[in-house]
């Protein structure tokens, strides 16, 4: 299994992971909208290849905070399709986005999923931490909003609102 960079060639392979992933075309217009966002710049987007074959894609794009210059970005969203899940696709992909992140300066990672899963890539509820959320996320979902340091020490430094791209600023995409 390889990852790179995806290009802009790659458009119809991503588009296709999502859709395949999600069951359904909305992540993959999130996508398509953010791609062409030029608020969500800088933005990291990687796909998985099993041979030829796209089998995952992860999306990373710029947040800013409300009082700080900290730099920042925001997983969404993470695919990997059916036939290829559970084998450590998903886990590759987050990990090689973080390095790749830390490596441009980006010391925190916010995520808004699952909180059974990221915490295992060291993700951490981010709201108590002082980071809220572009819109309020419900107290029972508290949970699922997260974030990662990815330089020691960044994390009780600076707090703050998350700021996100346009195309990832509506309401319906916080309901988590
Ligand atoms: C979630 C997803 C990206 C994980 O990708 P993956 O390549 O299967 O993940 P990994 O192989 O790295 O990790 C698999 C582990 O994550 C667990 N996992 C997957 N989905 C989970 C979920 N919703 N909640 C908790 N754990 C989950 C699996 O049970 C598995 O656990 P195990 O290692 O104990 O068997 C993939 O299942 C997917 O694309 N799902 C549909 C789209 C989606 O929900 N995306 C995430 C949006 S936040």
């Amino acid at each position: 299994m390889d990852i790179r960079k995806a290009s802009e060639s790659d458009l119809n392979d991503v588009l296709l992971v999502e859709r395949s992933a999600f069951g359904g075309n909305n992540e993959a217009e999130l996508v398509r909208e953010l791609l062409e966002d030029p608020t969500a710049k800088p933005l990291l987007s990687l796909l998985a290849l099993k041979g030829d074959r796209p089998v995952g894609h992860i999306l990373f794009t710029k947040v800013r905070l409300s009082n700080s210059s900290q730099k920042a970005a925001i997983l969404a969203p993470l695919a990997v399709v059916p036939d290829s899940q559970k084998q450590g696709i998903g886990g590759k992909l987050i990990e090689e986005g973080l390095q790749l992140l830390s490596k441009s300066g980006v010391g925190l990672v916010f995520v808004l999923g699952y909180p059974e899963y990221y915490p295992r890539h060291g993700f951490q509820p981010a709201g108590r931490l002082g980071f809220e959320a572009t819109y309020p996320i419900p107290e029972k979902n508290a949970d699922a909003w997260m974030v990662r340091e990815l330089s020691a020490g960044v994390i009780g430094s600076v707090r703050g609102k998350v700021i996100c791209a346009s195309a990832l600023n509506k309401p319906e995409y916080w309901r988590e």
